[in-house]
Protein backbone atom coordinates (compact mmCIF):
# COMPACT_ATOMS: atom_id res chain seq x y z
CA UNK A 1 0.00 0.00 0.00
CA UNK A 2 1.33 2.98 -1.17
CA UNK A 3 0.65 6.32 1.41
CA UNK A 4 -0.49 9.65 0.81
CA UNK A 5 2.36 11.63 1.02
CA UNK A 6 3.81 9.17 -1.80
CA UNK A 7 0.68 9.11 -3.82
CA UNK A 8 0.18 12.60 -4.16
CA UNK A 9 3.74 13.80 -4.36
CA UNK A 10 4.26 16.06 -7.29
CA UNK A 11 1.55 14.14 -9.10
CA UNK A 12 -0.93 15.13 -11.83
CA UNK A 13 -4.15 13.47 -11.44
CA UNK A 14 -6.71 12.69 -13.54
CA UNK A 15 -10.22 14.17 -12.32
CA UNK A 16 -13.23 11.86 -11.08
CA UNK A 17 -15.55 12.21 -13.68
CA UNK A 18 -18.71 10.53 -14.40
CA UNK A 19 -18.76 9.34 -17.75
CA UNK A 20 -15.22 10.90 -18.18
CA UNK A 21 -12.94 8.85 -16.42
CA UNK A 22 -13.88 5.27 -18.12
CA UNK A 23 -11.59 2.67 -17.18
CA UNK A 24 -10.28 3.22 -20.91
CA UNK A 25 -9.80 6.79 -20.96
CA UNK A 26 -8.18 6.46 -17.46
CA UNK A 27 -5.67 4.31 -19.29
CA UNK A 28 -5.19 6.45 -22.06
CA UNK A 29 -4.52 9.20 -20.21
CA UNK A 30 -1.99 7.23 -17.77
CA UNK A 31 -0.37 6.22 -21.27
CA UNK A 32 0.22 9.90 -22.16
CA UNK A 33 1.22 10.90 -18.52
CA UNK A 34 -1.30 11.09 -16.12
CA UNK A 35 -0.02 9.91 -12.96
CA UNK A 36 -2.95 9.25 -10.59
CA UNK A 37 -6.66 8.18 -12.05
CA UNK A 38 -9.46 8.66 -10.25
CA UNK A 39 -13.06 6.88 -11.42
CA UNK A 40 -16.31 7.63 -11.89
CA UNK A 41 -18.55 8.45 -8.65
CA UNK A 42 -20.15 5.76 -7.67
CA UNK A 43 -23.07 5.53 -5.23
CA UNK A 44 -22.04 3.59 -2.13
CA UNK A 45 -25.55 2.26 -1.74
CA UNK A 46 -26.16 0.91 -5.10
CA UNK A 47 -22.26 -0.64 -4.46
CA UNK A 48 -23.33 -2.40 -1.38
CA UNK A 49 -26.61 -3.22 -3.14
CA UNK A 50 -23.96 -4.90 -5.49
CA UNK A 51 -25.84 -3.73 -8.72
CA UNK A 52 -23.69 -4.48 -11.60
CA UNK A 53 -23.61 -1.24 -13.27
CA UNK A 54 -22.22 0.45 -10.05
CA UNK A 55 -19.77 -2.26 -9.44
CA UNK A 56 -18.16 -1.86 -13.07
CA UNK A 57 -17.76 1.67 -12.35
CA UNK A 58 -14.87 0.15 -9.01
CA UNK A 59 -13.02 -1.83 -12.10
CA UNK A 60 -9.87 -1.33 -12.30
CA UNK A 61 -6.63 -2.70 -14.39
CA UNK A 62 -2.93 -3.84 -13.84
CA UNK A 63 -1.62 -0.75 -15.69
CA UNK A 64 -4.25 1.57 -14.04
CA UNK A 65 -3.05 2.31 -10.58
CA UNK A 66 -2.63 4.45 -8.40
CA UNK A 67 -6.19 4.26 -8.44
CA UNK A 68 -8.94 5.99 -6.68
CA UNK A 69 -12.63 4.80 -6.29
CA UNK A 70 -14.66 7.75 -5.78
CA UNK A 71 -18.23 6.94 -3.46
CA UNK A 72 -21.16 9.43 -2.99
CA UNK A 73 -23.16 8.30 0.71
CA UNK A 74 -24.60 10.36 3.10
CA UNK A 75 -25.70 6.95 4.97
CA UNK A 76 -22.35 5.12 7.48
CA UNK A 77 -23.65 1.78 6.75
CA UNK A 78 -23.49 1.87 3.39
CA UNK A 79 -20.31 3.99 3.42
CA UNK A 80 -18.81 1.51 5.53
CA UNK A 81 -19.68 -1.69 2.67
CA UNK A 82 -18.98 0.29 -0.36
CA UNK A 83 -15.22 1.34 0.91
CA UNK A 84 -14.57 -2.57 1.40
CA UNK A 85 -15.92 -3.89 -1.79
CA UNK A 86 -14.00 -0.98 -3.46
CA UNK A 87 -10.78 -1.76 -1.49
CA UNK A 88 -11.37 -5.41 -2.00
CA UNK A 89 -11.62 -4.53 -6.32
CA UNK A 90 -8.30 -2.99 -6.75
CA UNK A 91 -8.44 0.48 -5.30
CA UNK A 92 -5.37 2.59 -4.11
CA UNK A 93 -7.46 4.79 -2.04
CA UNK A 94 -11.13 5.87 -1.56
CA UNK A 95 -11.99 9.47 -1.69
CA UNK A 96 -15.56 10.86 -0.91
CA UNK A 97 -17.18 13.17 -3.43
CA UNK A 98 -18.14 16.28 -1.72
CA UNK A 99 -18.70 18.51 -4.74
CA UNK A 100 -21.29 16.84 -7.00
CA UNK A 101 -23.71 19.89 -7.30
CA UNK A 102 -25.96 18.53 -9.52
CA UNK A 103 -29.68 18.68 -7.85
CA UNK A 104 -30.48 15.39 -8.10
CA UNK A 105 -27.76 13.93 -5.59
CA UNK A 106 -27.65 17.10 -3.69
CA UNK A 107 -31.41 16.84 -3.09
CA UNK A 108 -30.76 13.69 -1.62
CA UNK A 109 -28.04 15.06 0.44
CA UNK A 110 -25.65 13.65 -1.27
CA UNK A 111 -22.22 15.22 -3.25
CA UNK A 112 -22.12 19.41 -2.12
CA UNK A 113 -24.98 19.01 0.11
CA UNK A 114 -22.14 17.49 2.70
CA UNK A 115 -20.54 20.97 2.64
CA UNK A 116 -23.98 22.12 4.22
CA UNK A 117 -23.47 19.19 7.09
CA UNK A 118 -20.03 19.59 8.49
CA UNK A 119 -20.65 16.76 11.45
CA UNK A 120 -22.49 14.53 9.11
CA UNK A 121 -19.48 15.35 6.64
CA UNK A 122 -16.98 14.43 9.67
CA UNK A 123 -18.74 11.36 10.73
CA UNK A 124 -18.09 9.92 6.94
CA UNK A 125 -14.80 10.90 6.92
CA UNK A 126 -14.77 8.74 10.37
CA UNK A 127 -16.37 5.97 8.74
CA UNK A 128 -14.12 5.72 5.73
CA UNK A 129 -11.02 6.04 7.85
CA UNK A 130 -12.53 2.56 10.15
CA UNK A 131 -13.66 0.79 7.33
CA UNK A 132 -10.29 0.36 5.38
CA UNK A 133 -6.96 0.69 5.82
CA UNK A 134 -6.43 2.25 2.32
CA UNK A 135 -5.65 5.88 2.39
CA UNK A 136 -9.14 8.34 2.54
CA UNK A 137 -9.29 11.41 0.40
CA UNK A 138 -11.91 14.13 0.10
CA UNK A 139 -12.97 15.98 -2.72
CA UNK A 140 -14.57 19.76 -1.77
CA UNK A 141 -15.50 22.76 -3.42
CA UNK A 142 -14.87 26.44 -1.50
CA UNK A 143 -18.57 25.93 -0.14
CA UNK A 144 -21.59 26.12 -1.23
CA UNK A 145 -21.94 29.52 -1.91
CA UNK A 146 -20.11 33.10 -1.33
CA UNK A 147 -21.51 33.46 1.56
CA UNK A 148 -20.71 30.10 3.28
CA UNK A 149 -16.64 29.00 2.24
CA UNK A 150 -16.31 26.74 4.86
CA UNK A 151 -13.82 25.01 3.03
CA UNK A 152 -11.23 25.49 5.66
CA UNK A 153 -13.09 24.59 8.48
CA UNK A 154 -14.06 21.14 6.48
CA UNK A 155 -10.88 20.53 5.58
CA UNK A 156 -9.75 20.75 9.10
CA UNK A 157 -12.61 18.42 10.63
CA UNK A 158 -11.69 15.81 7.76
CA UNK A 159 -8.14 15.52 8.78
CA UNK A 160 -9.00 15.25 12.66
CA UNK A 161 -11.46 12.21 11.41
CA UNK A 162 -8.75 10.84 9.36
CA UNK A 163 -8.03 12.23 5.85
CA UNK A 164 -4.88 11.91 4.36
CA UNK A 165 -5.62 14.24 1.69
CA UNK A 166 -7.76 17.06 0.23
CA UNK A 167 -8.68 18.11 -3.10
CA UNK A 168 -10.11 21.16 -3.75
CA UNK A 169 -12.17 22.39 -7.00
CA UNK A 170 -11.75 26.14 -6.16
CA UNK A 171 -15.21 27.10 -7.00
CA UNK A 172 -18.63 27.23 -4.74
CA UNK A 173 -21.46 24.57 -5.47
CA UNK A 174 -23.72 27.31 -6.86
CA UNK A 175 -20.71 28.80 -9.22
CA UNK A 176 -20.90 25.88 -11.28
CA UNK A 177 -18.66 26.89 -14.11
CA UNK A 178 -19.31 30.39 -14.04
CA UNK A 179 -16.42 32.19 -12.28
CA UNK A 180 -12.69 31.37 -12.65
CA UNK A 181 -11.37 29.11 -9.97
CA UNK A 182 -9.98 30.53 -7.26
CA UNK A 183 -6.35 29.45 -6.39
CA UNK A 184 -5.99 31.92 -3.71
CA UNK A 185 -8.33 29.81 -1.66
CA UNK A 186 -6.41 26.78 -3.18
CA UNK A 187 -2.84 28.28 -1.98
CA UNK A 188 -4.76 29.06 1.69
CA UNK A 189 -6.28 25.39 2.14
CA UNK A 190 -2.21 23.99 1.58
CA UNK A 191 -1.01 26.62 4.06
CA UNK A 192 -3.39 25.83 6.82
CA UNK A 193 -3.52 21.85 6.76
CA UNK A 194 0.15 19.13 6.92
CA UNK A 195 -1.68 16.55 4.52
CA UNK A 196 -1.12 16.19 1.27
CA UNK A 197 -3.47 19.02 -0.94
CA UNK A 198 -4.62 18.49 -4.60
CA UNK A 199 -5.80 21.58 -6.10
CA UNK A 200 -8.30 21.44 -9.32
CA UNK A 201 -10.13 24.11 -11.36
CA UNK A 202 -9.28 25.24 -15.17
CA UNK A 203 -5.95 23.70 -16.32
CA UNK A 204 -6.04 23.65 -19.77
CA UNK A 205 -2.36 23.85 -20.90
CA UNK A 206 1.24 22.87 -19.39
CA UNK A 207 1.70 26.80 -18.04
CA UNK A 208 -1.50 27.62 -16.71
CA UNK A 209 -0.55 23.91 -14.82
CA UNK A 210 3.25 24.83 -13.56
CA UNK A 211 2.14 28.57 -12.64
CA UNK A 212 -1.10 27.64 -10.34
CA UNK A 213 1.00 24.50 -9.13
CA UNK A 214 4.03 26.65 -8.04
CA UNK A 215 2.41 29.92 -6.69
CA UNK A 216 0.19 27.61 -4.72
CA UNK A 217 2.69 25.04 -3.63
CA UNK A 218 0.06 22.14 -3.43
CA UNK A 219 1.54 18.93 -3.40
CA UNK A 220 -0.48 17.89 -6.86
CA UNK A 221 -3.26 19.09 -9.32
CA UNK A 222 -6.03 17.34 -10.75
CA UNK A 223 -7.25 17.85 -14.12
CA UNK A 224 -10.65 17.38 -15.64
CA UNK A 225 -12.24 18.76 -18.98
CA UNK A 226 -8.72 19.75 -19.79
CA UNK A 227 -7.64 15.65 -20.03
CA UNK A 228 -11.32 15.58 -21.73
CA UNK A 229 -10.47 18.22 -24.45
CA UNK A 230 -6.42 16.81 -24.89
CA UNK A 231 -5.34 14.19 -23.05
CA UNK A 232 -1.93 14.61 -24.08
CA UNK A 233 -1.93 17.59 -21.55
CA UNK A 234 -0.31 15.36 -18.52
CA UNK A 235 2.56 14.48 -21.08
CA UNK A 236 2.18 18.59 -21.73
CA UNK A 237 2.77 18.73 -18.12
CA UNK A 238 5.45 16.55 -17.76
CA UNK A 239 8.14 18.24 -20.57
CA UNK A 240 6.37 21.95 -20.37
CA UNK A 241 5.85 22.51 -23.85
CA UNK A 242 3.00 22.64 -25.49
CA UNK A 243 2.01 19.72 -28.36
CA UNK A 244 0.32 20.56 -30.78
CA UNK A 245 -1.29 17.26 -32.44
CA UNK A 246 -2.40 17.14 -36.13
CA UNK A 247 -5.84 16.30 -37.06
CA UNK A 248 -3.57 12.42 -37.75
CA UNK A 249 -2.40 12.18 -34.23
CA UNK A 250 -5.50 12.87 -32.83
CA UNK A 251 -7.20 10.34 -34.80
CA UNK A 252 -4.44 7.87 -33.40
CA UNK A 253 -5.17 8.64 -29.84
CA UNK A 254 -9.11 7.75 -30.31
CA UNK A 255 -8.14 5.11 -32.04
CA UNK A 256 -5.92 3.82 -29.05
CA UNK A 257 -8.97 4.60 -26.86
CA UNK A 258 -11.46 1.77 -29.10
CA UNK A 259 -8.37 -0.75 -28.95
CA UNK A 260 -8.73 -0.20 -24.70
CA UNK A 261 -12.74 0.12 -24.59
CA UNK A 262 -12.26 -2.98 -26.45
CA UNK A 263 -10.14 -4.52 -24.27
CA UNK A 264 -12.26 -3.48 -21.80
CA UNK A 265 -16.05 -4.04 -22.83
CA UNK A 266 -15.45 -6.69 -25.27
CA UNK A 267 -16.01 -6.90 -29.27
CA UNK A 268 -19.54 -8.25 -30.06
CA UNK A 269 -22.45 -5.85 -31.04
CA UNK A 270 -22.95 -5.15 -28.06
CA UNK A 271 -19.97 -3.53 -26.48
CA UNK A 272 -19.68 -1.85 -29.80
CA UNK A 273 -22.86 0.01 -29.68
CA UNK A 274 -21.16 1.12 -25.69
CA UNK A 275 -18.08 2.12 -27.02
CA UNK A 276 -19.77 4.05 -29.79
CA UNK A 277 -21.95 5.65 -27.14
CA UNK A 278 -18.98 6.66 -25.27
CA UNK A 279 -17.07 7.77 -28.22
CA UNK A 280 -19.50 10.59 -29.28
CA UNK A 281 -19.72 11.55 -26.10
CA UNK A 282 -15.84 11.68 -25.92
CA UNK A 283 -16.07 13.93 -29.37
CA UNK A 284 -18.18 16.41 -27.76
CA UNK A 285 -15.30 17.65 -25.62
CA UNK A 286 -12.15 16.47 -27.90
CA UNK A 287 -13.91 18.57 -30.36
CA UNK A 288 -13.07 21.53 -29.00
CA UNK A 289 -9.21 21.20 -29.33
CA UNK A 290 -7.10 24.42 -30.22
CA UNK A 291 -4.01 24.69 -31.01
CA UNK A 292 -3.00 27.68 -28.11
CA UNK A 293 0.46 28.49 -29.19
CA UNK A 294 2.12 30.16 -25.66
CA UNK A 295 3.55 33.47 -27.30
CA UNK A 296 0.05 34.23 -28.16
CA UNK A 297 -1.80 33.04 -25.14
CA UNK A 298 0.23 32.41 -22.51
CA UNK A 299 0.12 36.01 -20.73
CA UNK A 300 -3.49 36.26 -21.06
CA UNK A 301 -4.27 32.59 -19.46
CA UNK A 302 -2.12 33.74 -16.34
CA UNK A 303 -4.51 37.00 -15.96
CA UNK A 304 -7.83 34.86 -16.87
CA UNK A 305 -8.02 30.68 -17.40
CA UNK A 306 -8.17 29.66 -20.63
CA UNK A 307 -10.88 27.38 -20.08
CA UNK A 308 -13.26 29.87 -18.42
CA UNK A 309 -12.62 32.40 -21.34
CA UNK A 310 -14.71 31.49 -24.43
CA UNK A 311 -11.82 31.45 -26.81
CA UNK A 312 -12.18 33.31 -29.69
CA UNK A 313 -13.38 31.03 -32.29
CA UNK A 314 -11.50 30.33 -35.32
CA UNK A 315 -13.55 30.52 -38.52
CA UNK A 316 -14.95 26.87 -39.12
CA UNK A 317 -12.49 24.76 -40.77
CA UNK A 318 -14.47 22.28 -43.22
CA UNK A 319 -12.19 20.34 -45.20
CA UNK A 320 -10.25 17.66 -44.44
CA UNK A 321 -9.63 15.66 -41.00
CA UNK A 322 -8.89 18.50 -39.50
CA UNK A 323 -12.06 20.33 -40.53
CA UNK A 324 -13.75 17.05 -39.40
CA UNK A 325 -12.33 16.72 -35.75
CA UNK A 326 -12.89 20.62 -35.23
CA UNK A 327 -16.74 19.96 -35.76
CA UNK A 328 -19.45 20.06 -32.98
CA UNK A 329 -22.29 18.25 -34.58
CA UNK A 330 -23.64 14.94 -33.46
CA UNK A 331 -23.43 13.63 -37.08
CA UNK A 332 -19.63 14.87 -37.71
CA UNK A 333 -18.89 12.85 -34.06
CA UNK A 334 -20.73 9.62 -35.37
CA UNK A 335 -19.23 9.77 -38.54
CA UNK A 336 -15.53 10.41 -36.49
CA UNK A 337 -16.77 7.84 -33.91
CA UNK A 338 -17.38 5.14 -37.04
CA UNK A 339 -13.92 5.94 -39.06
CA UNK A 340 -12.42 5.20 -34.75
CA UNK A 341 -14.16 2.27 -34.85
CA UNK A 342 -12.50 1.11 -38.17
CA UNK A 343 -16.15 1.02 -40.20
CA UNK A 344 -16.03 3.93 -42.31
CA UNK A 345 -12.54 4.43 -44.73
CA UNK A 346 -10.89 8.06 -43.24
CA UNK A 347 -11.43 9.51 -46.93
CA UNK A 348 -14.91 8.62 -46.65
CA UNK A 349 -16.98 12.15 -47.72
CA UNK A 350 -18.01 13.78 -44.46
CA UNK A 351 -21.90 14.15 -43.47
CA UNK A 352 -23.20 17.51 -44.72
CA UNK A 353 -22.42 20.60 -42.30
CA UNK A 354 -25.51 21.53 -40.60
CA UNK A 355 -27.47 24.67 -41.52
CA UNK A 356 -25.80 26.41 -38.51
CA UNK A 357 -22.51 25.89 -39.21
CA UNK A 358 -22.70 26.50 -43.02
CA UNK A 359 -24.10 29.73 -42.22
CA UNK A 360 -21.04 30.70 -39.85
CA UNK A 361 -18.92 29.52 -43.09
CA UNK A 362 -20.31 31.92 -45.08
CA UNK A 363 -20.20 34.78 -42.85
CA UNK A 364 -16.13 33.74 -41.90
CA UNK A 365 -15.59 34.08 -45.80
CA UNK A 366 -17.91 37.02 -46.31
CA UNK A 367 -15.00 38.75 -43.44
CA UNK A 368 -12.21 37.45 -45.11
C1 LIG B 1 -18.08 15.49 -17.51
C2 LIG B 1 -17.71 15.77 -16.09
C3 LIG B 1 -18.06 14.86 -15.10
C4 LIG B 1 -17.71 15.08 -13.76
N1 LIG B 1 -18.02 14.14 -12.82
C5 LIG B 1 -17.52 14.27 -11.56
C6 LIG B 1 -17.64 13.21 -10.61
O1 LIG B 1 -18.20 12.13 -10.90
N2 LIG B 1 -17.12 13.42 -9.37
C7 LIG B 1 -16.49 14.60 -9.00
O2 LIG B 1 -16.02 14.74 -7.88
N3 LIG B 1 -16.37 15.61 -9.90
C8 LIG B 1 -16.84 15.46 -11.16
N4 LIG B 1 -16.64 16.46 -12.08
C9 LIG B 1 -15.91 17.69 -11.66
C10 LIG B 1 -14.41 17.56 -11.97
O3 LIG B 1 -13.82 16.47 -11.29
C11 LIG B 1 -13.64 18.85 -11.63
O4 LIG B 1 -13.72 19.07 -10.24
C12 LIG B 1 -14.19 20.10 -12.33
O5 LIG B 1 -14.54 19.83 -13.69
C13 LIG B 1 -13.16 21.23 -12.30
O6 LIG B 1 -11.98 20.84 -12.97
P1 LIG B 1 -11.59 21.40 -14.44
O7 LIG B 1 -11.64 22.89 -14.38
O8 LIG B 1 -10.22 20.83 -14.70
O9 LIG B 1 -12.65 20.87 -15.40
C14 LIG B 1 -17.00 16.26 -13.42
C15 LIG B 1 -16.66 17.18 -14.41
C16 LIG B 1 -16.99 16.93 -15.73
C17 LIG B 1 -16.59 17.92 -16.80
Amino acid sequence: MTDARTLFSKALVLAPMTKGSNLPYRRLCRELGADVTVGEMALARHVAQKKRAELALLRTHPTDHPFGAQLADRHDATLDVAAKVAAERGADFVDLNCGCPIDEFTRKGLGAALLQHPAKFARLVATLRKAVSLPITVKLRLGWNDDTKNFLELARLAVDAGADAITLHGRTREQRYSKAADWDAIAALKASVDVPVIGNGDLLTWWEIDERWTKSGVDAVMISRGALIKPWIFQEAKEKRTIHKTGAERLAILRRYVELAREHFGTDDHATVRIRMFLVWHLAFFCRYRHLPDATYRQDAWSHPLLQTRLPDPPPITDGLEGLLARVDKAAHEHVAAIALGEVAEDAPHPPLPESTREAVVEAEAKG
